[in-house]
């Protein structure tokens, strides 16, 4: 819920999908999108905003709007979304997001020269077995639901993780990887949260012969060799920081951690991690063998050590942000450019048993893209009828310039009508 106050202590829970054991309710209500999708499916086409191209390569592959983006109640993948496809942003060396990538690079390059294998451009469009059967993640863990990820088709999803690509690159042989790309979330929205983001993992594979010598039994190995490489990275990003492991549950690991650096005064988590699941190894090919894996959000990292206050300034095109990050500069301090001002919408509704909150930032996000900076519940009562109505406020606030009176009314607008339509509440 992207209440105001909480944006900043949320951001670093919500990269990680497969967060603490209980730290699933992010994910409790969660009906499927098609109950009201379909309903207005016809709809969909009118409000969506334009894309400036309606195909895009990935990889290597060809890919056509109509591939991603279609009217069928199985696919929930708006057209904003896919206008983001083709950006890799993390390809970009000038980018914070591919600054950062070379910075974890050069730290396993010179620790580790020739080991790692690396992956930066595998088409984030994954089957649903790649994305969650292939790393353990349950047949009803909430994350596979169509209100969190995007579906292309039912067998068929925008990865809402880099984890999807970890089997079959074993599969492939390889044994030391890190792969870097954009993953897709249906998410709230404010400062700290956009549906695409990006991703590494990295993995690591031992065989006997690296344990046996070592005294150790194969799991407290890949553990150790875990939490020292792991430390060593974060040193490298963030300089001589305190850090400790905190306990956590990955479907896909068994130990797992996260690691958190005290920085600017407060924990902050750094990345999720464990020694990879035994049944993984299994599947694909390494029975004989033990790995760790780790997971990072790079936003969520470039964001503190750039300075950069709003998640939607990495995807922005004004030259007052990208002009200020070059090749090889980590940890340049992005100094803001004139904020201009807010503009502040309220709406009420009754809402209804499918209603969910992540259904609604879709719809804002499809008619007023990146200007919308936050969307937040600032009501919610249920009156003596069993009736509940929400109030929402929406902030509008364009990062480039000031918007007019007339757009925002016009924006807020649309937002009415679609949500009402929509989403089959009752304005108030
Ligand atoms: N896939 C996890 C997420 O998106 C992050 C992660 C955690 C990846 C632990 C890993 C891992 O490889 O071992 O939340």
């Amino acid at each position: 819920m992207a209440v105001a106050s909480s944006a900043h202590s949320t951001i670093f829970s919500k990269t990680s999908l497969f967060h603490h054991i209980n730290g699933f309710k992010r994910f409790s209500f969660c009906l499927p999108f098609s109950s009201s999708a379909a309903a207005s499916i016809s709809s969909k086409k009118k409000w969506r905003q334009p894309v400036a191209s309606s195909e895009l390569e990935l990889g290597g592959i060809k890919i056509a709007k109509d591939d991603v983006v279609r009217d069928d109640p199985t696919n929930n993948v708006p057209d904003t979304i896919f206008s983001k496809m083709g950006m890799q942003l993390h390809r970009r060396n000038n980018h914070p997001l591919g600054i950062l990538k070379n910075g974890i690079y050069e730290y396993f390059d010179s620790n580790y020269p020739n080991l790692f294998d690396k992956f930066d451009d595998l088409c984030p469009i994954v089957s649903v077995k790649q994305n969650f059967d292939d790393v353990l993640v349950p047949a009803d863990h909430v994350s596979r639901s169509y209100n969190d990820t995007y579906y292309v088709d039912s067998k068929t999803v925008l990865r809402c993780h880099t984890s999807a690509h970890q089997a079959e690159l074993l599969r492939r042989g390889h044994t030391h990887f890190l792969v870097t790309g954009d993953v897709y979330r249906r998410d709230s929205i404010d400062s700290t949260h956009y549906p695409v983001f990006h991703q590494m993992e990295g993995v690591r594979v031992f065989t006997p012969d690296n344990w046996e010598a070592s005294g150790l039994d194969p799991t407290s190995y890949a553990a150790e060799d875990l939490k020292k490489s792991l430390e060593g990275l974060a040193r490298h990003l963030f300089g001589a920081v305190e850090m400790r492991w905190i306990d956590a549950y990955f479907p896909f690991t068994n130990t797992s951690y996260e690691l958190e650096i005290y920085f600017k005064e407060k924990w902050m988590e750094v990345l999720g991690c464990g020694v990879m699941e035994q049944e993984i190894l299994k599947s694909n090919g390494r029975s004989d063998s033990v790995a760790w894996a780790f997971g990072l959000g790079l936003e969520r990292l470039a964001m503190v050590l750039f300075d950069i206050p709003d998640i939607r300034l990495f995807w922005t095109n004004d030259e007052r942000f990208t002009s200020q990050f070059s090749e090889g500069q980590m940890g340049v301090k992005f100094k803001p450019f004139s904020k201009y001002p807010p503009c502040y919408k309220d709406m009420s509704f009754w809402i209804n048993e499918s209603f969910t909150e992540n259904n609604l930032c879709e719809v804002v996000r499809g008619i007023a893209g990146d200007l919308v900076e936050e969307v937040s519940l600032i009501d919610n009562f249920t009156n003596k009828k069993g009736l509940t109505s929400h109030c929402y406020r929406v902030a509008y606030r364009s990062m480039e310039r000031s918007l007019t009176d007339e757009e925002i009314n016009d924006l807020q607008w649309n937002v009415r009508e679609q949500v009402q339509k929509k989403l089959n509440v009752v304005l108030r």
